[in-house]
């Protein structure tokens, strides 16, 4: 899906937060989770309220496609 390192150039994003490979950021871990639980979550987090969640203002900024390649890339990572 996409470009090969697509996944990884849009999920630089979270980083910050959330590591590198998904696990180390600080915030709740993300990598080996499905990439259709993620995705899920993503476009529930995009439609829920600026106010009560941290993650909506990241989430948004993306198309559906864009967020399949992010959870795509953190699906991949091994899991703690
Ligand atoms: C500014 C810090 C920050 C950034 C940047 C950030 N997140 Fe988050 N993320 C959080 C925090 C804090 C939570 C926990 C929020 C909560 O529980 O309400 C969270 C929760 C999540 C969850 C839910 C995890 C779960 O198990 O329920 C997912 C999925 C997620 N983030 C994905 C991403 C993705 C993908 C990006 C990049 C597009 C991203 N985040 C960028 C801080 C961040």
């Amino acid at each position: 899906m996409g470009l090969p390192h697509g996944g990884r150039l849009l999920a630089s994003g979270c980083f910050q937060c959330h590591g590198t490979n998904g696990k180390d950021g600080g915030f709740d871990a993300l990598s080996g989770d499905g990439q259709i639980d993620l995705l899920n979550k993503l476009k529930e987090m995009r439609l829920k309220n600026a106010q009560e969640n941290i993650m909506h203002p990241h989430a948004r900024g993306y198309t559906n496609e864009q967020l399949a390649c992010i959870a795509l890339y953190f699906s991949k990572q091994p899991k703690l």
